[in-house]
């Protein structure tokens, strides 16, 4: 192998189920991904080879003494271990290599590893326990330590000291789950934690979701934990430690209260001194209680993204409307908490309190929290100086008001915590609009404060905040473009089938904290729906493959309710459209819910295709056709230029009225192509004439149509339309809210307070940050997994750039297009190896395309034989330009 190559091809990214060195992988088949890089253009994977070693350095030797794939011929980055059956409690070392098509190999990538937790449950040592708040457990260790880790299950939630020190920086832990299918451990390396000598574990347990008691809330049992520590000597013995009747517990703990919506209240009188380090005396403690486990399995979270802090802000504004009363502006509605220094000398009690939206007073207004207190209380001894804030709850707010010290506390004293799911940003969006970029920057805001304890809420702040169905879906094309959602989804899709009973319904809310069953059909979609999404942005068919019978379950289940191929059930429909919450005069249940059902039949029609089950293929093949038959059947009405779709009734007086035509009725069947052909030009001039004419350029619509109809519109060659519908700023729009000072988007179309559903902070209508990407950036997946997207410019008026950039699962992606007037266009591509992208440009009168300096194209192709570069074709009024891997500099000049 000489220089050359070594430094043409190189592998980067290896990683073992979508994390970097997961500690604590309890997958049995682990998949292992990388990305191939490559100086020259046009290239793609041929074949690779995987090793997986048990130690560094076979690794770094190349040997796989645990599995060596071999040279595998295939180009995908995405492969399933399938070596021996792997073990607990073991961190395996591996890496990888590829071939190009020339046959060239690359390097090895570097060796990285992934260490298993535990893989059968009978490894599990330890008991469940209860009784207490505070948990402590002292232990000697004699030998020197090799590596040490705690497994542990902390329900609802944990906090975990070793020897006084917290360890690992997650709140909120374990995630929600369906805890009577599901109960999500941890695992920590706490090998620097523990000492040879005297040890103490010590865990506060907070109630969370498992033993919430509010309202009709479902309530699983009273807090309780199970934990073990393994200790690995260096000699090669192995301790354990683990939950038992042999630990300490005080059942009465400094925390007075703790729950999702009323807050954290604390009373540092209550905490005994140090009771978290070694040598505190704990024989009054009682000996915590053996209780009855959770009826959950147990598994791993490591690699699914856990809550933390993940950023503070800095108050903007204060004000002090009552005495003794602060209220501080942070500029930004947030999920988290506030933190505060306190001084005070003598017993004190500090009260804040959250909300997103303050009274013309400068109070808080919190009727929209509906019942949730949000209000943290901290009562302390008053020893002078020290920092409060919450655990074991969480908050929604842009405001919070601080009473109870005597004096304002000071800019410096005081910041907000803003907690989120730590996933990782693979996407950026930004263009020559500011109206654009705000409406992106509300959507990244609604989804971060919404993606937290291993659920996406419908909000964060009232007494809600459940893991609505409807809303995940909805907004699930806008995250997995902005975010690394691939283990949060597939968890979320986990919940889900938990979730499911024996007749195949599902809940509309999961995990089933309400247990409202069956659900909306547009909202259990996202059983179907999620999973599909998946599949194309990442083109790894795990996901499907575990879903599928579920899914299909769920389908049937909602077919067996359809009459002549019509599905009457529905709860919400298009919801929220302006000026209501559900839209039934408009857009009438019978028509989205049929609707869904001839959509997930199609998904489920590509799933069989794609799991090679030729059968049912065939099968949601001929279900596809008689739906779409049925649904126009049922709703298709009128003739020539007064077709559309609306929904028969008798009014009072014996006549007939048809219910529909709304945006959303027109636009639904329109996306997914089930408009005869004869009738498509009329619908879609009636849907133009609706959002142009009759809205003046809005949108008339609930959750459901504004996914799908900019979509439609764009597909159809509207997209200036959609520019300038999201260009306003008068009601209904997103301009309006951004004027009417949001940070986040709202629940509602209006600007509402007061008690009645209103919510400041949804991320449902984050739909449109897809769209952005989709038909402002241009950036649109044809084959799954980026294998090969297109790039399609848009030409709209008052728009002149755009840059966007997503780390895909093949690497990056970037798409960065500038018009300096009507006659020039500069487009910045990057294309990862092993895909190709279809460029589109429109066709203007006297083209010319360079890449870089090269003249390409002229009114025909130029005979040119541009690397990476491999046609170039006219399309209608566009040229298609066809492109390998690589970087490219386009340039297009029109003459006229
Ligand atoms: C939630 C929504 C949800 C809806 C169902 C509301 O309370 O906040 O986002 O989808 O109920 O209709």
């Amino acid at each position: 192998m000489n220089v050359k190559t070594l430094e043409t091809l190189s592998v980067i990214d290896p990683r073992v189920e979508f994390s970097r060195n997961p500690l604590g992988v309890d997958e049995l088949k682990p998949r292992f991904s990388w990305i191939p890089v490559h100086s020259d253009r046009g290239q793609n994977q041929k074949a690779y080879r995987v090793i997986v070693s048990s130690s560094m350095e076979s690794a770094e030797k190349g040997i796989g003494d645990v599995w060596d794939s071999g040279v595998v011929e295939s180009d995908s980055n995405i492969v399933e271990y399938s070596g021996p059956q792997l073990k607990s409690f073991t961190r395996y070392f591996w890496r990888v290599k590829w071939w190009d098509g020339n046959g060239r190999e690359s390097k090895w990538s570097e060796v990285v590893w992934f260490e298993t937790a535990i893989l059968d449950s009978k490894e599990w040592r330890g008991a469940w326990i209860g009784g207490g708040q505070l948990f402590r457990k002292e232990f000697t260790i004699e030998k020197d330590i090799a590596e040490a880790r705690i497994y542990i299950a902390g329900l609802g939630y944990y906090e975990l000291r070793v020897n006084g020190v917290k360890v690992g920086n997650k709140a909120l832990d374990p995630p929600w789950s369906e805890y009577d299918k599901t109960i999500y451990y941890s695992v920590y390396d706490v090998t620097d934690l523990i000492k040879k000598g005297l040890n103490v574990i010590a865990v506060m347990l907070g109630r969370g979701r498992y033993s919430q008691k509010f309202r009709k809330v479902k309530y699983y049992d009273e807090p309780k934990l199970l934990m073990m520590i393994r200790i690995a000597f260096k000699d090669g013995g192995v301790e354990y430690i683990y939950t038992d009747e042999s630990w300490k517990c005080l059942e009465k703990g400094p925390i007075v209260d703790d729950d999702i919506y009323r807050g954290f209240k604390y009373d540092e009188r209550l905490e005994p001194y140090n009771w978290d380090k070694q040598g505190f005396d704990d024989s009054s403690w009682r000996n915590c209680l053996k209780v009855s486990p959770p009826r959950g399995a147990l598994r791993s979270s490591a690699v699914i993204p856990s809550t933390k802090a993940v950023a503070t802000i800095k108050p903007r504004e204060v004000y002090n409307p009552k005495p003794g009363v602060y209220i501080y502006d942070f500029g930004q509605n947030i999920t988290g908490w506030v933190r505060l220094k306190v001084k005070c000398f003598g017993e004190c009690e500090v009260k804040i309190r959250y909300a997103e939206l303050i009274n013309a007073d400068y109070t808080l207004h919190t009727k929209n929290l509906r019942g949730a207190d949000a209000t943290d209380v901290f009562v302390l001894k008053g020893y002078g100086e020290k920092i409060v804030e919450p655990c074991f709850t969480y908050h929604g707010f842009r405001y919070a008001e601080v009473s109870g010290i005597s004096y304002p506390p000071s800019i410096d004293d005081i910041e907000a915590v803003v907690i989120s799911a730590d996933l990782e940003p693979i996407g950026s969006f930004v263009c020559s609009s500011k109206m654009i970029n705000d409406i992106h920057r509300l959507c990244i805001w609604s989804l971060r404060n919404n993606l937290n304890n291993g659920v996406q809420t419908d909000c964060p702040q009232r007494a809600e905040r459940m893991g609505w169905l409807g809303d995940a879906w909805l907004s699930s094309d806008s995250a997995i473009l902005n975010f690394n959602m691939v283990k949060y989804y597939e968890k979320i899709v986990r919940d889900i089938m938990d979730s499911q009973k024996e007749d195949g319904s599902i809940p509309d809310v999961v995990p089933p904290f309400w247990e409202f069953y069956p659900a909306d059909p547009a909202w259990g979609t996202a059983l179907i729906y999620i999973p599909w999404v998946l599949y194309v942005y990442y083109g790894d068919k795990r996901i499907i493959e575990e879903v599928y019978e579920s899914a299909k379950k769920w389908w049937s289940y909602l077919y067996s309710r359809s009459k002549d191929g019509v599905l009457y059930f529905g709860k919400y429909g298009d919801w929220v459209p302006p000026g209501r919450v559900r839209s039934v005069e408009n857009s009438p249940f019978e028509i989205v819910s049929t609707w869904i059902l001839l959509r997930d039949a199609k998904i489920l029609r590509e799933m069989a295709k794609v799991l090679n089950r030729i059968e049912d293929a065939g099968y949601f093949d001929n279900i596809v056709r008689s739906l779409t038959d049925s649904f126009n059947k049922a709703f298709l009405h009128g003739e020539g230029k007064s077709s559309g779709y609306c929904s028969e009734y008798k009014a009072g007086d014996g006549s007939t009225i048809c219910l529909g035509n709304s945006q959303t009725c027109l636009a639904l069947p329109l996306a997914e192509d089930i408009v005869p052909s004869d009738r498509v030009e009329h619908v879609v001039s009636r849907l133009v004439k609706s959002v142009k004419n009759e809205w003046d350029k809005h949108f008339n619509v609930g959750i459901i149509g504004l996914k799908y109809v900019p979509e439609v519109l764009a597909k159809y060659g509207y997209t200036q339309l959609v520019y300038e519908a999201l260009m306003q700023d008068t009601y209904p729009s997103f301009g309006y809210m951004i004027k009417e000072s949001a940070t986040t988007l709202w629940e509602r179309w209006e600007k509402l307070t007061g008690s009645a559903m209103n919510s400041h902070d949804h991320h449902m209508f984050g739909s449109i940050d897809a769209w952005l990407y989709r038909w402002l950036a241009g950036l649109q997946v044809v084959e799954p997994g980026f294998k090969r997207f297109r790039v399609l410019i848009p030409d709209i008026q008052g728009l002149n750039s755009v840059s966007t950039s997503i780390y895909t699962i093949r690497g990056l992606v970037s798409i960065s297009w500038h018009k300096d007037d009507e006659k020039s266009l500069i487009v910045e591509l990057s294309i990862p190896v092993n895909s190709v992208a279809e460029l589109i440009i429109p066709r203007k009168s006297g083209a010319e395309i360079y890449e870089g300096e090269t003249l390409i194209w002229k009114n025909t192709a130029e005979e040119d034989d541009t690397q990476g570069v491999i046609s170039i074709r006219e399309l209608n009024d566009k040229i298609v330009l066809e492109i390998g891997s690589g970087k490219y500099r386009f340039t297009i000049k029109w003459s006229g």
